[in-house]
């Protein structure tokens, strides 16, 4: 039986997230301790979709997640695909908690299609088809979640079209970053990177100044983080995870659980924490110097009530 499958990994913004939709750079790294794996199958019937969100007729799919209907469609036409199949989506990356989960489904689904159809896919058309996706899930994306999706390096991402309060520079592959490892903890609450994104937008249209204060003082502290990373200074890194995560209060999308845990990672000896994603809810990360003090402190943030830790060599 004709069969394509296609896998994506998860991601993680280590630094700048939120001011990167005004134009100003963010640290991201892709995240393979989690993964989606979607696999493509020739069928006889009606097309089906099978995976933790939905299991069931194709044409059915539920309106929350339109954009996995869209893509879908678009990836139909661009092939001419016209048999009906089933769809089986598999994954680790636990679904809107800033890890990347609806940028990984897209992305392996694309590739499963063009694996099915045995057609080389290009980075440009892997972006061409995560974003129009992501653009439906999530209104105005940055293109930072679509854009990992082609990375296996850490990067330094600039979006590339307007809304913009600083001067972009182009999208660089850094270096790897220090010896050390890194903690990610799912708070269990679900993130809500829209509306976490609308509010934020709301108070800059509205001139608020602490908003636009603290836009500019993640710009300020991502270009100081690119550089601990070129020098390999892990406490350095690490500091400015912590101030990076007090501008983020100051945008009003961490939440007070996440404050709670983020001051766990910090009692049990992490060099730095902060939210990571769209916010509301979602995922915490923290950096350790070992892999002892991570498996502590990831053990401290399960004690204290995460849903789940993954500790990784960063
Ligand atoms: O919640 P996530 O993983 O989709 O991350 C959103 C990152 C934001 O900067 C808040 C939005 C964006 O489009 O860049």
């Amino acid at each position: 039986m004709r069969q394509g499958i296609g896998r994506a990994h998860g991601k993680i913004i280590l630094m700048g997230e939120h001011a990167v939709v005004y134009g100003t750079p963010a640290i991201a790294v892709p995240f393979q301790r989690v993964e989606t794996v979607a696999t493509l199958t020739e069928h006889t019937g009606h097309s089906e979709l099978h995976s933790s969100f939905y299991d069931g007729l194709f044409e059915q799919l539920p309106d929350i997640i339109s954009s996995l209907y869209h893509l879908v469609r678009l990836l139909k036409d661009h092939f001419s695909h016209e048999t009906p199949f089933n769809l089986h989506i598999n994954s680790t990356i636990p679904p809107e908690r800033g890890m990347g989960s609806s940028a990984a489904v897209s992305s392996a689904v694309t590739r499963a299609f063009f694996d099915y159809h045995q057609t080389p896919l290009s980075d440009q058309q892997l972006l061409h088809f995560v974003d129009q996706a992501e653009t439906i899930a999530h209104g105005s994306p940055s293109g930072i979640d679509s854009f990992l999706m082609t990375q296996t390096q850490p990067i330094r991402f600039s979006r590339t079209e307007p809304i913009r309060i600083s001067r972009t520079e182009p999208i660089r592959i850094l270096p790897d970053l220090p010896n050390g490892f890194l903690i990610v903890a799912d708070s269990g609450m679900i993130g809500q990177t829209k509306q976490a994104v609308n509010h934020v937008r709301d108070r800059y249209e509205q001139g608020d100044f602490n908003v636009i204060q603290a836009i500019q003082r993640i710009e300020e502290l991502v270009g100081a983080g690119e550089q601990a990373i070129q020098v390999g200074s892990l406490e350095q890194l690490g500091q400015l995870l912590n101030d990076n995560h007090f501008a983020l209060q100051q945008l009003g999308i961490s939440t007070p659980v996440i404050d709670e845990y983020i001051q766990c990672a910090r009692q049990a000896g992490a060099l730095g924490a902060k939210i990571t994603g769209g916010g509301l809810g979602g995922c915490l990360i923290a950096l350790a110097t070992n892999e002892p003090q991570a498996i502590a402190i990831a053990k401290q943030l399960e004690s204290a009530g995460a849903a789940n830790t993954w500790v990784a060599p960063l």
